[in-house]
């Protein structure tokens, strides 16, 4: 620990800590604008300043290191006066005339502090130059005029995304900022994830779709659950007045880093299908309003006249558990289904709990990655799918890490790793047999014949699995190419050696509750024969082509949805759906997390969620609905997944 004082006042600092972690931890503050507490301090804004009793100049208290006896002064003349002088500069270099900007009015983190000095009007006349504003990317713009060269966007890309797109170009204050070698951002190897728009401390990057859109002041805020995929990245949705404004993370949120990929942030802005108003029932061929009494009868009475196998129900993965238990019951309990379906490809939920009547608690938490030092990936697309997982990764290509991936498909994970031995294809047997063999044997003939016959190069290889033996916290990672049951032999071979040489195992399980959905017994995608009456519970999902066919050939076709589709299109009668922002619900991750999902959104009158239909025919049908899920799945999560 560190003694120090700041502005007097007497605190004990752990060690490692900064002059400005010492001022936080007193209690006081001094304004920052290049600092952000998730990256590595970069000191080049300086309006951090602090005079420390002894150094002959003032020092920026985000990169000095606090020092056993230190007196730091936040709020002396000098220190006032440099912060003074600090912003007055950063106003005259660019263009921040703020009236304009649409990050005013206290959005605005140097407006901010200006006003916070009591900045009010130009102390050094501008004298700036026009700079180029880049309005290539479909999500957000980059408006070098208002940029203050802080490079927090910039350090976001690399330290936290792994992507590097972005670096400064030119020198001193002629810098501007550059995606890839200069070429526009619309082009460049960004992924959209809006990470560092998030960040900037000023209106130089910022959404389109947002902007103008309303201040933070003005926005009603939702800390909620991104249900874009299962790794349930926590996600904080702004609207106003029942309009979806802007999607941002929880950037002090422990789990996966307080991120979100493109999908969480910006494709639920892009939502373009056309909402169902209205109940609808096909007469003549034509799909004509019913009144919601009217539809729930006409179910009531189909329902009533079949049973057992005659009744096909399948559900999306992008419902609340809770819903998923009333599915369940109504139909099982009430009309006698064996079965009841959900729509998906993904046999990864499945896999991990057959695995695990053998393995028993074999799975670890996402947490594992933070400090991982070598990953294996199988089956895995972490750069199109369970995006901010591969940012875990693939911001380690800085460290001394190795990577072992086979991907069906050709991607970018790997690219600066240096120790990385990566197969496309779905030869995972064959790599994992290379790693036992390496591990047991070392270089030896064996091996080479494997590396040869797999078409790796040898010296990439070679270096990789060199590394083996100093693995200390290796991750698996099995994605859903390779966690099938029809692979459950070749998985079991995994996980032995997985736990042979103490790494932790991930399995990724598809859709947002596919997890739950398996662990309350849903069959995946099931068989779609042709059914008298046909339920299919879209809400705001989707199905494949084969589920379709089947609706197709059902006698009655109910299709529950938020979105006009074909399945809309082949349907007798449909119900309107609320999406996933105008609905409540508990979701389970993809490492066992349980997690609530609150409501943003209000849906229309006329439009109800699975679960409202579910208890409107529950009355109407007298059956009596389970509800009860929580103590057997957190039961069985328990026997999956280790806490
Ligand atoms: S959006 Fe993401 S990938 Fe693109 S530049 Fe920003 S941080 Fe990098
Ligand atoms: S764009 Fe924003 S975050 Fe990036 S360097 Fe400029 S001001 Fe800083
Ligand atoms: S990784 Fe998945 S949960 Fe996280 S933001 Fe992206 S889509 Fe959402
Ligand atoms: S915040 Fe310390 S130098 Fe920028």
């Amino acid at each position: 620990m560190i003694n120090l004082t700041v502005n007097e006042k007497p605190i004990e600092l752990p060690d490692g800590g900064t002059v400005l972690d010492a001022i936080h931890l007193a209690g006081f503050n001094v304004p920052t604008l290049c600092h952000h507490p998730k990256l590595t301090p970069y000191g080049s804004c300086r309006l951090c300043l602090v005079e420390i009793e002894g150094s002959r100049t003032l020092m920026p208290s985000c990169t000095v290191p606090a020092a056993e006896g230190m007196k730091v002064h936040t709020d002396t003349e000098k220190t006032k006066s440099a912060r003074t002088f600090i912003l007055s500069m950063l106003f005259s270099e660019r263009n921040h005339f703020c009236m304009y900007c649409q990050t005013t009015d206290g959005d605005c983190d140097l407006q901010t502090a200006a006003y916070d000095e009591g900045i009010n009007h130009w102390t050094i006349t501008p004298a700036y130059k026009p700079f180029y504003v880049d309005t290539s990317h479909p999500d957000f713009i980059l408006d070098n005029n208002r940029c203050i060269l802080c490079r927090r966007c910039v350090r976001t890309c690399s330290e936290l995304v792994g992507n590097n797109t972005l670096g400064l170009e030119h020198r001193g204050s002629a810098s501007i900022l550059i995606a890839d070698n200069g070429i526009p951002l619309g082009e460049s190897s960004c992924i959209s994830c809006g990470n560092c728009v998030e960040i900037c401390p000023t209106g130089a990057l910022y959404d389109r779709r947002s902007m103008y859109q309303g201040r933070e002041t003005d926005l009603t805020q939702t800390e909620t659950v991104c249900m874009d995929c299962s790794l349930g990245c926590t996600r904080v949705v702004k609207t106003r007045d029942n309009r979806l404004v802007r999607i941002d993370s929880k950037p002090e949120d422990i789990h996966l880093g307080g991120l979100l990929c493109e999908k969480g942030r910006y494709a639920p802005l892009n939502e373009n299908h056309q909402r169902v108003k209205d109940p609808l029932i096909r007469r003549n061929g034509e799909l004509q309003p019913i009144a919601w009494d009217s539809a729930l009868a006409c179910i009531a009475t189909q329902l009533k006249a079949y049973g057992g196998d005659e009744i096909s129900a399948t559900l999306s993965g992008r419902l609340p558990i809770t819903t998923m238990q009333k599915f369940k019951s109504f139909f099982q309990d009430g009309f006698n289904l064996e079965s009841v379906g959900l729509f998906g490809h993904d046999e990864s939920a499945a896999v991990s709990i057959e695995l695990a009547k053998e393995f028993g608690a074999f799975e670890s938490t996402l947490d594992a990655l933070e400090d991982a030092d070598a990953a294996v990936v199988l089956g895995a697309n972490l750069t199109t799918d369970h995006q901010v997982a591969g940012f875990l990764i693939k911001r380690k290509s800085r460290e001394d890490f190795s990577l072992v991936e086979v991907s069906r498909d050709e991607n970018k994970l790997g690219q600066n790793f240096i120790k990385r031995l990566i197969r496309v294809g779905d030869q995972y047997d064959e790599i994992i047999d290379l790693l036992i063999c390496y591990k047991a044997k070392g270089a030896c003939r064996e091996a080479e014949q494997i590396i040869q016959e797999q078409g790796l190069t040898a010296h990439r290889a070679n270096l990789l699995l060199d590394s083996l033996p100093d693995w200390q916290k290796p991750v698996f990672i099995l994605g859903k190419d390779y966690a099938k049951l029809s692979n459950l032999e070749s998985l079991r071979k995994t996980i032995r050696f997985a736990q042979e040489i103490g790494a932790k195992v991930i399995i990724l399980k598809g859709d947002t509750n596919s997890f739950a959905a398996s662990l309350l017994g849903f069959e995946l995608n099931p068989g779609f024969k042709a059914a008298k009456i046909a339920i299919f519970a879209l809400a705001d999902g989707q199905a494949c082509g084969h589920a379709l066919e089947a609706l197709k050939k059902s006698e009655f076709k109910i299709v529950h949805s938020a979105y006009f589709n074909e399945f809309t299109d082949a349907a007798d009668l449909v119900l309107p759906c609320k999406t996933w922002a105008e609905i409540d619900g508990y979701y389970l991750s993809t490492d066992g997390r349980l997690q609530f999902h609150k409501q943003s959104l209000t849906a229309d009158k006329e439009q109800h969620s699975v679960c409202d239909v579910l208890n409107f025919m529950a009355d109407k049908t007298g059956i009596s609905l389970q509800t009860d899920w929580q103590t057997g799945l957190t039961q069985k999560v328990s026997g999956i997944i280790k806490a």
